[in-house]
């Protein structure tokens, strides 16, 4: 069966929604931001939008588009269900006829393996298992996910569906390629054009080589502005001479592939001209929260890191920049900087992606074997024996060190770098957890130096 809560006591909860009524894609987009916004509900992954023919009603030409969304929310099935009722209404949706057109309908079609028959409420949602433009797109994010009344899981499903030709056709609708800006004056020429409309700039910073951890950033930031904007530039200044970055990996074909999946409108790559001009003579440094952790064992790497972001800020001058809480303190440093500097972009930090064993998704993930990426499962393993010991109360960070410190050790191969327990705000070292504290870890496996950590929060 599909495991209910997730972690925390949340329930994984999946969302049909479509319209055939007006900017389909503006309504869908709409009601994806209003539950990404929506309060004890986190949207963890969207499906592609897929085109078909309506169904049931052959007074309604109009072709709907759908996707199916994933949702960890801690509120009950009743509650997920109004929380969609409130977000159609707020959108003009008004019911009248179960067929009729629609301008936006949000289905709550799974809620862990949950079965409901109530009034108003039928969970699992009846279409759930029977309609293609359901079925495709929940399969596209959740292919294991089970049904709980047949305990298969969807891709079976949908398998099933197709073979008995029980399945109506669709379209999937891709969006198009990224636009590549290589010059300053390209990149110029996009900004101006965009805030002469009056449109949003989000944008992620990257070195490239991506990976899901950057698509649930590039997928948030084209929830939250009207264009997006990605940058790939492996920044030498923040490598130190030991470190990897002649053999930093690339792929751009793939780089494009991906942000073009995502909805990406541009790709910043100034491959025509060098970012550091032989002039340059500009550093951005932030004091203090670059003294600890991989301020400490990097350093110089969050002067690259602030610098270059600077620069790209200049270029960009985007509402919103979107960064992993895989990086903490690079994050925590970014927002420090854009404050101290009076920047007008807000810095959004987005929850760590993990492969399904917990491994961190990383680009320098692909430097390890198979023997030290499965050793590498020492990361999350000490993470979660950490956030055990606070639910039952622990509160010495020496106690909780040394906890993480053993299970590291028995990893084979492993060379601790630093096990950090650091206050969440200042990044200062803890003695005692008072407040929510940071948990942070490097440790090498071999070549590679892997970062990971977690929030801590102590029992009130
Ligand atoms: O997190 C990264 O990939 C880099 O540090 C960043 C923010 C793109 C700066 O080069």
């Amino acid at each position: 069966m599909t495991p209910p809560p997730v972690a925390g006591g949340s329930y994984v909860a999946l969302i049909g929604l479509g319209s055939n009524q007006g900017d389909r894609p503006l309504f869908i987009r709409k009601a994806l931001t209003a539950l990404a916004h929506s309060t004890r509900c986190r949207l963890v992954a969207i499906s592609p939008l897929y085109q078909s023919d309506p169904v049931g009603n052959p007074n309604d030409p109009n072709p709907y588009l759908n996707a199916v969304c994933r949702l960890e929310t801690d509120l009950s099935a009743r509650q997920t269900l109004d929380r969609l009722l409130d977000i159609e209404k707020s959108l003009g949706r008004v019911r009248r006829e179960r067929w009729g057109p629609r301008t936006i309908d949000l289905d709550l079609l799974f809620v862990g393996d949950k079965i409901v028959e109530e009034s108003g409420l039928t969970l699992p949602h009846p279409l759930a298992t029977q309609r293609s433009f359901v079925l495709e797109p929940a399969t596209q994010i959740d292919p294991e996910f089970r049904d709980p009344i047949s305990d298969s899981p969807l891709h079976e499903i949908r398998n099933s569906l197709r073979t008995r030709g029980d399945w109506t056709p669709l379209q999937r609708l891709d969006f198009p390629m990224p636009q590549e800006l290589t010059s300053r004056q390209e990149i110029r020429q996009f900004i101006q054009t965009s805030r002469e409309k009056g449109q949003t700039v989000g944008f992620v910073p990257t070195m490239g080589y991506l990976h899901e951890g950057h698509a649930s950033l590039l997928r948030q930031a084209r929830l939250e502005n009207d264009l997006v904007i990605l940058s790939i530039y492996i920044n030498p200044l923040q490598f130190g001479p030991e470190e990897d970055f002649e053999q930093y990996p690339r792929d751009k074909k793939k780089d494009f592939e991906l942000a073009r999946e995502t909805g990406t409108d541009a790709i910043l790559t100034l491959s025509e001209e060098p970012m550091y001009s032989p002039e340059h003579a500009t550093y951005v440094e932030v004091k203090e929260l670059t003294d600890h952790l991989c301020g400490a064992s990097r350093p110089g790497h969050f002067r690259g890191v602030t610098t270059i972001v600077t620069k790209l800020f200049g270029l960009v001058s985007p509402d919103r920049a979107y960064f992993g809480q895989k990086d903490a303190q690079q994050a925590i440093i970014l927002r420090r900087m854009t404050i101290d500097l009076e920047m007008n972009t807000k810095i959004r930090i987005l929850p760590i992606v993990r492969e399904s064993d917990g491994l961190a998704l990383s680009s320098r993930n692909v430097y390890l074997d198979e023997k030290q990426r499965q050793e590498a499962l020492g990361l999350h393993r000490s993470l979660l024996r950490a956030q055990e010991l606070v639910a039952s109360g622990e509160r010495c960070t020496e106690t909780i060190d040394s906890a993480v410190r053993d299970i590291l050790n028995t990893c084979d191969g492993a060379q601790i770098d630093y096990i950090g327990l650091v206050d969440s705000q200042t990044l200062q070292p803890v003695e005692r957890l008072e407040r929510e504290t940071l948990l942070a870890l490097a440790v090498h496996f071999g070549r590679t130096r892997l970062i990971d950590n977690t929030l801590l929060t102590p029992l009130a």
